[in-house]
């Protein structure tokens, strides 16, 4: 699976093995205002969490620690089964500010490593490029990341003296109105020397006005011994998702960006701004995407496959020159040159063959439909193994419920299934097979006989006639 970013950070041929990453993500996120974890939340298909750690995957650490707490158990499992194999978790039980989140990561940092990079784990924009700076931060400097933003209100923002050093970082809710007009803030990103770290943390007290122990008092303190802090700016559009205007902003810039790479790799995007394709999902160069399509989890589109207008994948599978028209389908699988839709609904275990179709108002669940086969219009279709070739005409329904078990329905290669056909299931249908226009089908059909279910048809000549002349009298 191809992930959003095509760019791979600039190595400077430096091993980054003696640098750890101490990712923090203890916190509620009261402003979200939700009963999941902020770091749990989404953006574009990708929890913030993960997208902290796709950027940091590239890198090539020798370590990175998430710090967890609000929901720790929940938070940290997200974190094992993220795109960093051997992350460690720590528990920072209450949360007393990022300082102290920082000190309690700094816990779990093996011997040998002598540099870490301090992360926020609410920076889903961040990229791997982004903190190649920070993390090739010679022993000896720090450095923070840092941007300009038109409006930087609830930010810290960085204060630099006269010669134009960063001095102090001051909190919003913090700072002096002079201040509050400076729009350089700090990205929440740091990068210290291991040694000394825990005695500058262990000084860090809750003196301001959240009363919690700030990781920014540490660049405070490094200034005032006379060490360097470096201020390396990125640009970014949104700092921290701390609300829910912002989860939706960054959700669409990190699309836009995806978009936007999916493009430069070849594959056409009708308009862009209808188009939403989360980060996970991955379309190769020569698909066609048209407005009004929303492509989830992990979707992958192959070549020369046409998707929309309007059409809704999760999880699911199109193959080479396939064609999906207004349609919904969830965890199906649609092989090469296959045609769904207008209308079509496909349902968790869908697997459509080679040139199958699957058409108008369509519904399929946990299916098999071979090369080749079509269910073109007006049928349910659940729980079958359906061969190849095999023509389920309008109408034609496998009936797989009985209100208490669901039950299985086999249809051999070349068989026809005739319009408005109920086949009750457990039934099979071998190959070959002819199954006439609006039977109800109860008992297997062997290979290459004919079925027909269905009362016998009777004509009462003139009978509509003399009807209408009794009705005049
Ligand atoms: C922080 C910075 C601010 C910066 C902003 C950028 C501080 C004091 N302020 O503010 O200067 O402009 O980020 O987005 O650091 N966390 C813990 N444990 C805690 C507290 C927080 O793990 O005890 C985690 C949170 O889950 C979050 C991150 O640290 O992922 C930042 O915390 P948050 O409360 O969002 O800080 P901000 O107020 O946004
Ligand atoms: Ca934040």
């Amino acid at each position: 699976m191809a992930t959003a970013s095509s760019s791979s950070p600039q190595s400077t041929g430096a091993t980054r093995g003696h640098v750890a990453a101490i990712v923090m993500a203890a916190g509620k996120g009261t402003r979200l205002k939700s009963g999941t974890a902020k770091v749990m939340h989404e953006a574009a298909g990708r929890s913030l969490l993960h997208h902290v750690m796709a950027a940091l995957e590239p890198l090539g650490l020798g370590q990175v620690v998430v710090v967890v707490g609000h929901q720790s158990d929940v938070v940290a499992a997200h974190a094992a089964a993220g795109p960093i194999s051997d992350v460690v978790t720590v528990v920072q039980n209450p949360q007393h500010g990022t300082g102290h989140a920082v000190e309690v990561g700094l816990s779990q940092v093996r011997e040998g490593i002598d540099k870490v990079v301090v992360i926020n784990g609410d920076a889903p924009l961040l990229t791997a490029d982004m903190l190649t700076g920070l993390v090739d931060t010679p022993i000896g400097s720090a450095a923070i990341l840092t941007a300009l933003m038109d409006d930087p209100t609830g930010y810290g923002r960085v204060l630099r003296g006269d010669d134009d050093r960063v001095e102090a970082i001051v909190e919003h809710r913090d700072a002096t109105p002079d201040q509050l007009t400076v729009n350089e803030v700090n990205a929440g990103m740091y990068a210290f020397d291991v040694e000394g770290l825990a005695e500058r943390l262990a000084g860090v007290t809750g003196d301001n006005d959240q009363t919690e122990r700030y990781v920014t008092t540490v660049v405070e303190r490094l200034v005032v011994e006379g060490g360097e802090v470096r201020a390396i700016r990125v640009e970014l559009e949104e700092v921290g998702v701390n609300d829910r205007a912002q989860l939706a902003s960054t959700g669409s810039i990190l699309r836009r960006r995806h978009l936007q790479n999916l493009m430069e790799s070849g594959v056409t995007v009708l308009d862009p701004a209808a188009t939403w394709i989360d980060v996970t999902v991955d379309v190769e160069p020569d698909a066609t995407i048209l407005p009004g399509c929303l492509l989830t989890g992990a979707t992958h589109v192959a070549s020369g496959a046409v998707i929309g207008p309007h059409s809704t994948l999760h999880d699911t599978e199109v193959g080479v020159d396939a064609r999906v028209m207004q349609s919904w389908c969830d965890t199906a699988a649609i092989a090469d040159e296959a045609t769904v839709g207008p209308f079509a609904h496909l349902r968790p275990g869908t697997e459509l063959g080679a040139r199958g179709k699957i058409g108008a108002f369509a519904e399929v669940k946990k299916s098999t439909i071979g090369a080749g086969s079509k269910v073109p219009h007006l049928s349910y279709v659940g729980d079958a193994t359906i061969g190849e070739d095999v023509n389920f005409a309008c109408g034609a329904v496998t009936v797989n419920y009985d209100g208490v078990g669901k039950y299985e329905t086999t249809i051999g290669d070349g068989a026809f299934i005739g319009c408005d056909t109920m086949l009750i299931a457990p039934v099979d249908i071998g190959a070959g097979a002819f199954v006439a226009a609006g039977s109800t089908i109860t008992e297997d059909v062997p290979a290459d006989a004919l079925a027909i279910a269905r009362a016998r048809q009777a004509v009462k000549e003139g009978w509509a006639a003399r009807r209408r002349e009794a009705q005049s009298d």
